[in-house]
């Protein structure tokens, strides 16, 4: 593994691997503490960003690496003149880092940095394409409470068609044997054509939902999302969410069945509901340090 790019990609034994780095490293951090001492990371942020950017800032650190870091890329970096490519701006970091972590709002920025760069790229997020360090979290999180990612049932809420989150987490656990998905989305938010196609041709079982009520009550997650407003182009129609989680409307699902968001949440899980066990999405969030070492010392060698 070179970069770090998108799930579809990797394979099974990539990921176990990665997960089990990930427990290692949540386990031991100070072991790691000065595996990658003498590293140069970049990170470059032309979204904003608070889980992933600090997240992998302080897996950096944790690692021993140095940091270089340009936050709200698109004012701060030479892009912000509007005349530097990703090309060209990753030509640059690469003689200045050992590795680059980039969140772009272009599908195929990865794509792009990876095509010139002599460095791994680490992919923060692209567009609606992928966020695939955000499923690998997502990934460690419902290992870690339920000990497999074999016959993971799973219902997807909310904005689903300009999110990455979703597509992503789908397309990580199509690795593992018996993954079923349910979707219920915000009216016009569907799941895209190729997410849909992606999931029939892996022969996952795909069930669209038009309430809460469709949701089998033993799913093991509800992987909430919040509408993507800042994805919105000219003439795309879009409704408010209705799908708001409640204590309510958890009343019918089992003991067991976590409550997911990649965060930040508007208002789609109610603030009520945070003292609930199955409310995991803090936990989710937090465990974005332990995997993000775990890809910073597998793509720079400090897993050995
Ligand atoms: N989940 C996530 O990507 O959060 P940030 O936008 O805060 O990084």
């Amino acid at each position: 593994m070179k970069h770090f790019i998108n799930t579809e990609d990797m394979t099974r034994a990539d990921l176990d691997e990665l997960l089990a780095l990930s427990e290692k490293v949540a386990a031991n951090p100070e072991k790691y503490a000065e595996a990658l001492k003498g590293k140069v990371v970049a990170t470059i942020f032309f979204e904003p960003s608070t889980r992933t950017r600090l997240s992998f800032e302080s897996a950096i650190l944790r690692t021993g690496a140095g940091l270089i870091s340009t936050e709200n890329a698109n004012e701060s970096s030479s892009a912000g003149k509007k005349s530097e490519t990703i090309e060209d701006t990753v030509r640059m970091l690469s003689g200045y880092a050992d590795a680059i972590v980039m969140r772009h709002p272009a599908n195929d920025s990865a794509t792009k940095a990876v095509s010139v760069s002599t460095v791994p790229i680490l992919n923060g997020g692209s567009g609606s394409f992928a966020h695939p360090t955000q499923s690998l979290l997502d990934a460690f999180t419902i290992k870690r409470a339920r000990g497999s990612l074999d016959n993971v049932k799973i219902a997807f809420c909310g904005d689903l068609k300009l999110g990455r989150t979703a597509n992503s987490l789908i397309k990580l656990l199509s690795k593992y044997d018996g993954t079923q998905v349910w979707a219920l989305s915000t009216p016009g938010m569907e799941l895209t054509p190729d997410v849909v196609d992606f999931m029939k041709k892996a022969k996952i079982p795909y069930t669209v939902c038009k309430s809460f009520e469709d949701i089998p009550q033993n799913v093991d997650a509800i992987y909430q999302t919040r509408f993507q407003k800042e994805r919105v182009t000219d003439g795309m129609v879009v409704q408010d969410s209705s799908l708001v989680i409640t204590p309510k409307v958890m009343q019918r699902f089992s003991a067991v069945t976590l409550v997911m968001h990649p965060l930040p949440r508007v208002d789609e899980i109610c603030t009520t509901f945070d003292s609930d066990p199955r409310a995991i999405y803090f936990e989710q969030a937090h465990n974005g340090v332990p995997t993000r070492m775990a890809v910073l010392l597998k793509l720079l060698g400090g897993d050995k």
